[in-house]
């Protein structure tokens, strides 16, 4: 659940800890939205450094049309490099941690920064891999500890990942997903279990995309083209959920069957998909799946589908092709 009451980011105090890549670009994400951020690294040298090029950085977004005219000023008022971490932390109500994926790094750093911090203040790491559980073992108050995982770039992707661990509290949760929302993205809560959600997935399309390359199936280049421009053109807009009631459940079941012809345990059924088909839950066309759409908004989706799609051309012809080959 989000914290509804958490509306803007305005007067509001963070901290980001790590002001490389992934720190930076979050950093300006909180800062343009409001909030006063104050920005931690190693040495006090190298937050300054980070700081400026944040500003040089946005100068360019702005330039480019990516990000608002007056950007560069608001980052300029609203984000400052901190003289160390205890200094950044110790009045922010929410801190991001965004140091190195290495163990040893991220448990010293959190266990200086929930040293610091208010005891009411909200810790969240983007550790991509780590167990959210094993991190915690360096927090004072794990209660209020969580993976808030941005994705890269961080000003542009508008996704976050939120990941308690089995202590974080339900209210820490909330909190979080309340104050990236009010920054401006999307959130989806995940348990903490080995790749979480959005790195399992997508390495599940990957892993299985290798092994096509590597049993001579289709070669890099056409396995990427198929991707961008059939299933994965659908993706911006659909999930894997939507996407299987769109096409019918029974039809996923009967591709199933054929799947395990080549791969049996591989593609095995998933009972929640059985369970449906067997309830006569078949989809958008029987009014109910996997999500609840009622048949009456039916038309009003295929509408909307149809719409997207072209717009989604349009998008792929004003751009032209990914400068790749
Ligand atoms: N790069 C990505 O695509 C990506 C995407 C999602 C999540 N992540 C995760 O985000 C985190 C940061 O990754 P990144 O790509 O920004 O790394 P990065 O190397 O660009 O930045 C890390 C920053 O942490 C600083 N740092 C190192 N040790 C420190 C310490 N002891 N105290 C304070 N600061 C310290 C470094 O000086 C650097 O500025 C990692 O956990 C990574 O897995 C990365």
């Amino acid at each position: 659940m989000t914290n509804a009451e958490i509306t803007s980011l305005e007067g509001r105090r963070f901290a980001v800890v790590g002001s490389g890549y992934m720190g930076g670009g979050i950093a300006q994400v909180l800062a343009l939205g409001g909030a006063t951020v104050a920005l931690a690294d190693i040495s006090e040298e190298i937050a300054v450094k980070n700081y400026e090029r944040l500003l040089t950085e946005s100068d360019q977004f702005v330039a480019d049309g990516l990000f608002p005219a007056g950007a560069t000023e608001l980052l300029r008022v609203n984000l400052r490099p901190a003289a160390s971490i205890e200094e950044a932390v110790a009045d922010a109500e929410f801190i991001e941690e965004a140091v190195p994926e290495i163990l040893a790094i991220k448990h010293e750093t959190l266990a200086r920064i929930s040293a610091a911090a208010r005891p009411d203040a909200v810790i969240g790491s983007n550790t991509s891999t780590i167990s959210i559980a094993t991190l915690a073992e360096a927090v004072q108050g794990p209660e209020r500890f969580l993976g808030v995982h941005y994705s890269n770039p961080a000003p542009f992707i508008p996704g976050v990942e939120i990941i308690g661990h089995a202590g974080t509290s339900a209210a820490t949760i909330g909190t979080a997903r309340g104050l990236v929302e009010a920054g401006g993205k999307h959130t989806a809560s995940v348990a903490d279990v080995t790749g979480f959600v959005l790195n399992r997935l997508q390495y599940a399309l990957f892993h299985e995309a290798a092994q096509v390359v590597e049993a001579g199936i289709a070669t890099p280049e056409d396995v990427d083209t198929l991707v961008r421009t059939t299933f994965g053109f659908r993706l911006p807009f659909f999930g894997p959920f939507a996407i299987a009631d769109m096409a019918g459940l029974d039809v996923y079941n009967f591709c199933y069957a054929s799947l395990q012809t080549g791969f049996p345990e591989r593609f095995a059924t998933p009972k929640i998909l059985t369970d449906l088909t067997d309830a006569g839950k078949l989809g958008t066309k029987t009014g109910g799946g996997f999500l609840d759409v009622p048949a009456e908004r039916l038309p009003e989706l295929i509408a909307y589908r149809n719409r997207a799609y072209v717009g989604m051309q349009k998008l792929l012809d004003e751009l032209g092709p990914a400068p790749i080959n």
